[in-house]
């Protein structure tokens, strides 16, 4: 299969990373950037760190480094200032460079270039995804699949009480891409509420017991160790969940397992402004009398069994070791 995804690479951006790098029938070929959780700098900086050091050969774009309209907000309380749960500075330079097409341009050449069979998965803000749009429509519902992590329904926000932050981020760029009649995947906080990794999961393994390293130099399982410790601190403190929401590697999930998912087909509009800014509805109908797609196929469930054995074989065992 496949897959390209476009990321704020930021904490559980990386461990989606990880997951499609472990994934055999995945070929990844690139990887965007785009400003979300840290500055697209800091994102394009770990995509890049990433993807060395598990020796994959995707190409990496940048992209944006701000939202369509909004101005930026990052959740670097969430991710630490370099994305990755450490202070700026505390990670290896990468050795390698992004390559200079824009990361719009990239996501319109690659599904031409094979068209049907490419996956797009996306975890952070949907900017990228819709200059891609604009500037190649075409391009865009070439791709076989569209994934996308995002938005809240029935699910309480967690950028503000309704809004989830990917969508937050950008709702422009948001109600462009759900609006746009493509075959989507969306994988709301109704589901990724639902995948958690728990602390003593990942403690399990032997090489997870060991302290986070202030300086993890170019150690994937010590820079992972590092950023899942400060994810699971931050939620522990913000809701006494010992764990972290597995959000974007889910939309992974989905890619690799056909059903993990459980979806309904509904049309989705975005709040833009106002209290309920970032909100994501089920619209009714007619408001998208003009598009041909179903709908959005939106998820509020998924096989949570599936999905740990995938990161148990994918994630924690190759890089953590055995139990
Ligand atoms: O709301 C969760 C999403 O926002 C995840 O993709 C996380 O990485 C952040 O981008
Ligand atoms: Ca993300």
């Amino acid at each position: 299969m496949k897959m390209v995804m476009d990321m704020d690479t930021g904490i559980d951006d990386a461990i989606a990373i990880v997951l499609a790098a472990g994934s055999p029938e995945v070929e990844l070929l690139a990887i965007t950037s785009v400003a979300g959780n840290a500055p697209v700098d800091v994102c394009t900086r770990n995509c890049l760190l990433l993807n060395e050091l598990l020796g994959g050969d995707a190409v990496v774009a940048a992209g944006s480094d701000r939202p369509l309209v909004k101005s930026l907000l990052t959740a670097q309380e969430v991710h630490g200032a370099d994305g990755l749960g450490g202070h700026a500075g505390s990670l290896p330079a990468p050795a390698t460079n992004a390559i200079d097409e824009p990361a719009f341009e990239l996501l319109t050449r690659l599904p031409m270039e094979h068209p049907g069979e490419v996956t797009l998965v996306t975890t952070g803000p949907l900017t990228n995804v819709a200059l891609a749009l604009r500037a190649d429509p075409d391009a865009v519902a070439a791709y076989a699949r569209i994934i996308i992590m995002g938005g809240a329904f029935d699910a309480p926000g967690n950028t503000g009480t309704v809004a989830e932050f990917n969508i937050y981020v950008d709702p422009e760029a948001a109600a462009l891409v759900l609006g746009s009649g493509l075959d989507i995947t969306l994988v709301p906080l109704d589901a990724t509420t639902g995948a958690v990794l728990t602390r003593s999961a990942l403690t399990a393994h032997e090489r997870a017991r060991g302290l986070p390293l202030e300086r993890p130099g170019r150690d994937v399982s010590a820079i992972l160790h590092r950023a899942i410790d400060h994810y699971m601190d931050f939620q522990f403190d913000e809701s006494g969940l010992d764990g972290g929401y597995m959000h974007d590697p889910l939309a992974v999930a989905a890619a690799l397992v056909p059903g993990i998912l459980e979806t309904h087909d509904m049309r989705v509009d975005v709040v833009g402004n106002g209290s309920d800014r970032g909100r994501t509805v089920r619209a009714p109908v007619q408001a998208h009398a003009a598009d041909q797609g179903r709908g959005v196929h939106v998820a509020f469930g998924h096989n949570d069994g599936a999905f740990i054995q995938l990161l148990e074989g994918r994630v924690l065992r190759p890089v953590f070791g055995p139990r």
